[in-house]
């Protein structure tokens, strides 16, 4: 199993399924199913899933959780639960104990997880919940931006692994801003080299799409990536499949030797 879960080398793709569940909450009802979806981004060459369970619960709900933990349990595959540091998501963790649990910041108003996770400020919130989450054997990760200062908390916290967050990079690579994309991937460089250095394992996300991907996956210290929207999307146009294989060999060029990336 141990294995199966962190192939030596390879980057992982983590594929995000939250946003099955938007669509289908527009409509309520049970269609599109995300567990479903979870069954096809596994099929397409997704190393594991990964599911938001928000406070508010607009988009993944309590059943789906039920259901795609018995799903990735079947099947000896990592659910990745995303969730904020409450209470009440720390005893849905520990009822689950999914093998991995990535902790975000989370407001009511946003429309997604709009930065990263106050480590520094929220240090000794934090930790107890790394310790719970680590005695119940879920890989605990923490989810910030690509500070010097944020890194080294999280390291203090006791988590296994930090997932940098890739939103403005993607935003300033999308809009044009050229110099500060250019600030933003220099950051994330040092942020995985930093982490790394402690010991930290480095997982990556957010905003990623086909043209974002490659620089990032060609950081050599980054070991999973956790996308969703963007795939979610291109599956309107090209299916579920095909998306996650275009992006699975999109990440495996810029791994290869010769990259250029
Ligand atoms: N990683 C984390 C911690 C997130 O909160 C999200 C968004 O839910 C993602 C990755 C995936 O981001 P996106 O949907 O923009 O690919």
């Amino acid at each position: 199993m141990a294995e199966r879960l962190r192939p030596p080398g390879r980057l992982r793709l983590g594929v995000n399924i939250d946003h099955v569940a938007t669509v289908r909450n527009a409509r309520g009802g049970q269609y599109p199913d995300p567990v479903r979806a979870a069954e096809e981004a596994l099929a397409a060459g997704a190393d594991g899933i990964t599911a938001h369970l928000r406070e508010d619960r607009r988009h993944i709900s309590d059943a789906d959780i039920d259901s795609l933990s018995d799903l990735l349990r079947d099947q000896s595959r990592p659910l990745n639960l995303e969730m904020a540091v409450t209470q009440e998501m720390l005893a849905i963790a520990l009822h689950h104990r999914p093998h991995a649990v990535c902790l975000v910041p989370e407001k009511r108003e946003e429309r997604t997880t709009e930065g990263g996770l106050d480590v520094v400020g929220g240090h000794n919130w934090i930790t107890p919940f790394v310790g719970r989450l680590n005695e119940a054997g879920s890989r605990v990760s923490l989810f910030i931006g690509a500070d010097p200062g944020q890194i080294d908390a999280a390291h203090r916290t006791g988590a296994a692994v930090v997932e940098l967050h890739t939103g403005a990079y993607c935003d300033a690579v999308r809009e044009g801003r050229d110099q500060e994309a250019e600030t933003e991937l220099a950051a994330l460089r040092a942020g995985a080299a930093r982490a790394a250095a402690l010991g930290l394992e480095v997982h990556a996300g957010h905003g990623i799409d086909y043209e974002t991907v490659q620089p990032i996956a060609a950081i050599p210290q980054v070991a999973e990536l956790n996308i969703g929207h963007f795939l979610i999307g291109e599956a309107i146009f090209v299916g579920l499949g095909p998306a996650i294989a275009r992006m699975r060999a999109l990440m495996d060029d810029a791994r290869a030797p010769d990259a250029t990336a």
